[in-house]
């Protein structure tokens, strides 16, 4: 309804409001994200393995796209995402005759992938996921074993940062990460980022994905994370937003719609999140959600695929769930 407060409005004192799009949610969800958003991100289609199918040949039209749409509505633009060990072609790693590239070779088409990308969205993107989930979730392990680590070494994510800094040295750059509020993991995050600032790398920020759930991560641990990150005196930015209706462990298949009690936690929960997101909203300009609405989540296939679920403030049919009237009345009260 023409009533309707605009979520980005309501928080335009503290934050963006972000959603990431992909081609069909650019088709279906259109209105919802002029209405609400002020940032879009590419879920899928500024990946490697989408802008550099293989080498040399870059593919930009579906990312262009989502330029060109966040041009038409005066929308910002976060890119995700330069390095990363998953959705990233094989050719990138090996030499024709397929065996393992050299440290040379690879450090190079890093070099070019990174270059070609961030030159062409100069100004335009202002906020780039440069290394995304190099740190390892095992407590014994401090990086996640990678193609990336094993050839060129620890640092690629060094490297990484400073090709993308020669390419647009406006573009703010981050490290991004999910399980980023688990206190073991978030002691290795904070060490990887302190030590580049300290080497003199450029880098600006810390992405927290936010892939959070009913229950978990506690409020506590949000907390701890969010204070342990701005003490290294960088942006914060909640990159990948969603609250699952389920625990991880539950892999139940029988639900077709939200149970009332689900929506009533969840609405509860996101008023909670979004109170201590605005706690610390000078430490964190941007709050991307994975998604706009219901009617579409990656995690409709994960972890258990074909399984429905209703991570957002939209429900299916895009129309405001409980959990957006609890955000809006805090915003607005506060
Ligand atoms: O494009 C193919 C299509 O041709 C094929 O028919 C279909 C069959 O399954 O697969 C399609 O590719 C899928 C792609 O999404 C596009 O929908 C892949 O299988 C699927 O694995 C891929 O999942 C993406 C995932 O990253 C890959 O790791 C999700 O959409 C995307 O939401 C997710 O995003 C990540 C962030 O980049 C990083 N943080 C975690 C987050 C959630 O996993």
């Amino acid at each position: 309804s023409g009533e309707l407060p605009k979520l980005h409005e309501a928080f335009g004192n503290r934050f963006r409001i972000g959603a990431a799009v992909n081609p069909l949610t650019l088709k279906t969800q259109a209105g919802l994200l002029k209405r609400h958003y002020n940032s879009v991100t590419a879920e899928n289609e500024m990946k490697f393995e989408r802008l550099q199918p293989s080498e040399g040949a870059f593919t930009f039209e579906r990312a262009d796209a989502m330029i060109d749409f966040a041009a038409a509505n005066g929308m910002g633009v976060r890119g995700h995402t330069l390095v990363w060990h998953n959705q990233t072609p094989d050719w990138v790693f090996v030499n024709a005759d397929g065996s393992a590239a050299s440290r040379e070779t690879l450090l190079s088409r890093m070099k070019t992938h990174i270059e070609t990308v961030v030159s062409r969205y100069k100004r335009i993107i202002y906020a780039w996921d440069v290394v995304n989930e190099a740190v390892s979730d095992k407590p014994e392990e401090f990086l996640r074993p990678s193609r990336w680590l094993d050839i060129i070494g620890e640092d690629f994510i060094e490297k990484a940062f400073e090709y993308a800094h020669a390419a647009d040295s406006n573009a703010l750059l981050f490290y991004n990460d999910y399980n980023e509020s688990d206190p073991a993991k978030r002691e290795k995050i904070y060490s990887l980022v302190r030590s580049l600032k300290e080497k003199g790398i450029p880098i600006h920020g810390v992405g927290l994905q936010a892939h959070w759930n009913l229950d978990n991560p506690s409020l506590d641990d949000i907390r701890a994370a969010i204070e342990r990150y701005a003490s290294l005196d960088v942006k914060l930015h909640i990159t990948e937003l969603d609250v699952s209706m389920f625990a991880f462990e539950d892999r139940r298949t029988d639900l077709t719609e939200p149970t009332e009690e689900m929506l009533e936690k969840q609405a509860e929960r996101y008023r909670q999140l979004f109170r201590l997101l605005s706690e610390y909203a000078e430490h964190i300009p941007s709050v991307t959600f994975w998604g706009a609405a219901d009617d579409y989540t990656w995690l409709d296939d994960f972890p258990v695929r074909g399984r429905k679920n209703w991570p957002f403030l939209f429900d299916i049919h895009q129309q405001p769930k409980t959990s957006f009237q609890n955000v809006i009345e805090d915003a607005q009260a506060g």
